[in-house]
């Protein structure tokens, strides 16, 4: 008789070729059977739920080092796992920016000693370590290089031409981009007053900025041949533009973006809908829902960016841009299968085979023999209502408050290791470093 470590029983597994009902034998962290049976040091029972590769969210600002009133590396990956999430990468912008190769090496140890989930982590492009992106991205746990072509969150820019085409020319993986026209940017700023409509952050940072900011660096991806990640496409003209560069270009569209539009969202949310690139009009709605039925779309992430709660509230333009998200973006994308929007296996390309593929994740995101027994259990009757009171990073506010969903994550279980149950999170922080092909 076969014994296995773990044992996830009765539930559907969604394999890359289909749902199957098939129990899932798990042996020394890794997936050892499908379709088991046999005795096992544990059993989960997943009657009535469907057993999903662990899901990632390959976009998070877990702000540490900063402010842990606001957000910590603890607090975010809790609740990236109360979320259902197995894996997270996790943004450069924090103070101080991860830069060079001391901080990424400070970074892999913090994150071994203190993260709930397993997590990658970007590296910020400047002007001044251009030469050693190659290096610094071959280092454990890098998911990719991160360029702010357009300014943000924190000091990392890169806006011109050349010092973007030595970015592409240093290195050899994808690179994520946000993407939007700096020159554009600041050249707008003055026709815009404090005190003025929420709303005015999409007319500031509007549909031109992002579409050029996309088609320079779409014309330098065919130029140097290298990879290039757009982050949170925006707008429905980038989209179309996308459909182009398939053999140099992958996308990412947001969460927020999908379930959001303007003008209802200022309307309702103020400050906590202000974000970069912004939330817009109907139409870029629809040409998201469109780029994830056709496939010009690649990933999806939350953009999890905690601000605290007052600064929310501060007038246009001193509210800072960035919304919570991690703990949130499996149910709401759940809800959004259950709505019909996309199927379960489309949200699972999207937030496992699509994050491997672009970002070269080795081992992690299918469900087959041999890969980290990573797993998302989902209930997709579960009927929940998202509320602040639930969120445990410390700014402690969603933008998705009092939104009903219908499906929601019951377990996150991590290279066998069961990190949460039923809302409870269990255990000790034992999260590693993603690997990646280099
Ligand atoms: O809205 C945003 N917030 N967009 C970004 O690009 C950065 C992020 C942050 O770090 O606050
Ligand atoms: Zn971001």
């Amino acid at each position: 008789m076969t014994h296995f470590d773990l044992l996830i029983q009765n539930g559907t597994a969604v394999l890359p070729w289909g749902e199957v009902a098939a129990d899932i034998g798990v042996r020394n962290g890794r997936i050892a059977a499908i379709g088991a049976s046999g005795t096992a040091d544990a059993v989960v029972d997943a009657t009535g739920l469907h057993v999903l590769p662990g899901l990632i969210d390959p976009h998070v600002h877990l702000r540490d080092p900063g402010d842990p009133t606001i957000e910590t590396l603890p607090t975010g990956t809790k609740a990236a796992v109360l979320g259902g999430l197995a894996a997270v990468f996790d943004m450069p912008n924090t103070t101080p920016s991860i830069t060079n190769a001391d901080r990424v090496a400070w970074k892999q140890g913090y994150i071994e000693a203190n993260s709930w989930c397993d997590m990658g982590l970007y590296v910020g492009a400047t002007n001044g370590n251009t030469p050693e992106l190659g290096m610094l991205e071959t280092m454990a746990g890098v998911c990719a290089v991160k360029v702010f072509a357009g300014s943000s969150t924190g000091d990392l820019l890169i806006e011109d031409d050349a010092s973007l085409e030595a970015v592409m020319r240093n290195g050899r993986r994808a690179v994520a981009y946000h993407s939007e026209d700096e020159y554009r940017l600041q050249e707008r700023r003055p026709m815009f007053h404090s005190g003025m409509p929420y709303r005015s952050h999409m007319e500031w940072r509007d549909e031109e900025c992002a579409l050029l900011g996309t088609r320079r660096l779409m014309a330098l991806a065919r130029k140097t041949g290298r990879a290039t990640h757009i982050l949170h496409v925006s707008t429905a003209s980038e989209l179309e533009l996308l459909r182009d560069y398939k053999d140099v270009a992958t996308a990412e569209l947001l969460v927020n973006h999908l379930t959001q539009w303007a003008p209802d969202v200022y309307d309702r949310l103020g400050g906590f809908g202000v974000m970069n690139p912004p939330i817009r009009g109907k139409e870029h709605w629809h040409a998201a829902w469109a780029a994830i039925a056709d496939g010009t779309a690649d990933t999806i992430g939350s953009d999890h960016a905690p601000h605290p709660h007052a600064a929310k509230l501060k007038p246009w333009p001193e509210v800072p841009a960035g919304l919570t998200g991690v703990q949130t973006l499996v149910p709401v994308m759940l809800d959004h299968v259950n709505a019909g929007r996309l199927s379960l296996a489309r949200m699972v390309d999207l937030m496992c085979a699509g994050p491997a593929r672009v970002y070269g994740v080795v081992g992690k995101g299918r469900i087959a023999a041999g890969y980290d027994a990573d797993f998302t259990l989902v209930d997709m009757k579960q009927k929940r209502m998202i509320t602040n009171d639930w969120i445990v990073t410390p700014c402690g506010w969603t933008p998705f408050d009092g939104m009903a969903i219908t499906g929601w994550p019951m377990a996150t279980i991590i290279r066998g290791r069961t990190v949460m149950r039923d809302g409870e999170v269990l255990g000790e922080p034992g999260g590693r470093l993603v690997n990646f092909a280099a």
